[in-house]
């Protein structure tokens, strides 16, 4: 049994096209995409309701004015897996992005994993906001939360809003880029607003002590518990440098998501030089956003009594500017409506690739001639999304979401070691500085935050992946192009 049979980086590109004009429906995406058009989609997904929301119990539970610190932490983390993802992107630029480098290095079954869990990323992270987008718009606007609540039976908000994002998705990638964008320009304006305007109101009282003095805090119990507590037998502290670091690991939920950006290599004119930029410029406009808005919010309230749902807004309201609160809401839904559009786009990207290996059946993964995306696999997955974020209460469900991503971050961090020692020569439009040092470095960032995710979380993580591989077993093994390919050829020499 071939289980880690590889793919070569040359059979990647061949399969990815390198045709700058593009074809119209030979296997590989419509070339479309530009550095803009990147920062466009990675901004889209990245800010959606971590800042809104964890700002506020990080800073009052675990880090104080330091959570300011916590989202450096974070965002530098996240930096590091973008630069591996740059230098694998450029070198390779698929539409499969983590799941395609693990196939070129670690093997089939190892390929095929990543991207199971990478529809878990996607397809639970769209649901889940989904249902958020629904109680929140519904909240806003007086809706009954018998169809908008988390409680309902039948979730008509999160239904129609995967609906709607759907039929965008599937238009064509300039037009769902068109509709981001719009999104992320009103969600960037108002972090800038909220930076400048509450400025004029952070009190240098408010800012001392920044680093509150550690102390025992209440940990969960049982299955809640971060697994590192377990391990290593730690007991859980409040504030000091282990809460700025527990807050760190909380708050990288935040960055989640850039990645997407790597799935849209297939389709940008100029990876080489579009990939690593739209990358970066995603995690470095994130990150000075996330860091400007969390330290105007624990400039202004006294970190003891910062609101733990909505923080910015109850900010405005504490020192007289409410109104504001209502420029918050409209970010929070243009936050919200684009992370869900952007996943669509990408777990469509995802079954494509793996549709074109035939891990899932090919059929599926035909290019449309009119739009140049994949619009079968799209409709496909979001028919999945559609059915449980209409009908299943996914609330708990948001750390599988972290977990999934920082296991592929993992994976990424360590494909481009093992590639540089497998294949040396191979052309790296963008390269990872001081590596091993930083790729190494990454991985092991990602695995400390796995960590610190509860038990609870990993048991289900490891639940989703063994039905993974239950799948390969009956599918994807047997129908995998290179095994095909291996069997004919091995035939033929009898
Ligand atoms: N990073 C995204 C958010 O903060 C998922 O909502």
């Amino acid at each position: 049994m071939d289980l880690f049979r590889t793919k070569s980086v040359e059979a990647v590109r061949a399969d990815a096209g390198d045709d700058p004009a593009g074809a119209e429906s030979t296997g590989h995406l419509r070339k479309r995409l530009s550095a803009r058009h990147l920062v466009g989609f990675g901004i889209g997904i990245v800010i959606g309701t971590g800042i809104f929301t964890l700002t506020g119990v990080t800073a009052k539970q675990n880090a104080g004015p330091a959570v300011v610190v916590s989202f450096a932490i974070a965002g530098l983390v996240a930096l590091l897996a973008a630069l591996c993802y740059a230098e694998l992107a450029s070198a390779a630029p698929t539409a499969g992005s983590a799941y395609t480098y693990a196939y070129a290095t670690a093997g089939e079954v190892v390929a095929w994993i990543i991207g199971w869990d990478l529809f878990l990323e996607f397809a639970l992270g769209a649901a889940v906001v989904a249902r958020g987008w629904s109680g929140y718009v519904g909240n806003l606007l007086g809706l009954p939360p018998s169809l908008f609540g988390e409680t309902s039976t039948v979730n008509v908000g999160a239904a129609a809003i995967v609906v709607v994002l759907t039929l965008v998705a599937v238009l064509g990638i300039r037009e769902s880029a068109r509709v981001t964008g719009l999104l992320v320009v009103v969600k960037v304006a108002v972090c800038v607003f909220v930076i400048v305007a509450g400025a004029w109101f952070v009190r240098g009282a408010n800012l001392t002590p920044f680093v509150p003095p550690a102390e025992p805090a209440e940990g969960g119990s049982g299955l809640t518990r971060p697994l590192i507590e377990v391990v290593a037998g730690l007991e859980p502290v409040a504030f000091g440098v282990g809460g700025v670091l527990t807050a760190a690991a909380v708050v990288f939920f935040a960055y989640t998501g850039f990645e997407a950006v790597a799935n849209l290599s297939e389709e940008t004119r100029r990876p080489a030089r579009d990939v690593p930029l739209g990358l970066l410029g995603t995690l470095g406009l994130a990150t000075a956003l996330y860091v400007g808005v969390a330290f105007v919010v624990v400039g202004m309230v006294e970190y003891r009594d910062i609101d733990e749902g909505a923080p910015i807004a109850d900010a405005f309201d504490q020192v007289g500017l409410g109104w504001a609160s209502s420029l918050v809401s409209i970010a929070a839904v243009a936050g919200l409506t684009s992370v869900i559009l952007v996943d669509l786009i990408t777990i469509g990207r995802i079954g494509f690739a793996m549709g074109r290996d035939g891990l899932l059946p090919p059929a599926v993964a035909r290019v449309s001639p009119r739009t140049g995306t994949p619009v079968r696999v799209t409709l496909l997955f979001a028919g999945l999304v559609l059915v449980l974020a209409t009908f299943v209460p996914l609330g708990t469900l948001a750390d599988l979401v972290s977990i999934g991503t920082l296991f592929a971050f993992l994976l990424v961090s360590v494909a481009v070691v093992v590639l540089r020692r497998t294949r040396p020569e191979l052309e790296r439009p963008f390269r990872v500085p001081l590596s091993p040092v930083l790729p190494l470095l990454s991985a092991l960032a990602c695995l400390y935050l796995m960590l610190n995710l509860s038990i609870e979380t990993w048991l289900r993580f490891l639940a989703w992946l063994a039905i993974g591989l239950l799948v390969y077993a009956v599918y994807g093994y047997r129908n995998s192009r290179l095994g095909r390919s291996a069997r004919t050829r091995s035939g033929a020499r009898v």
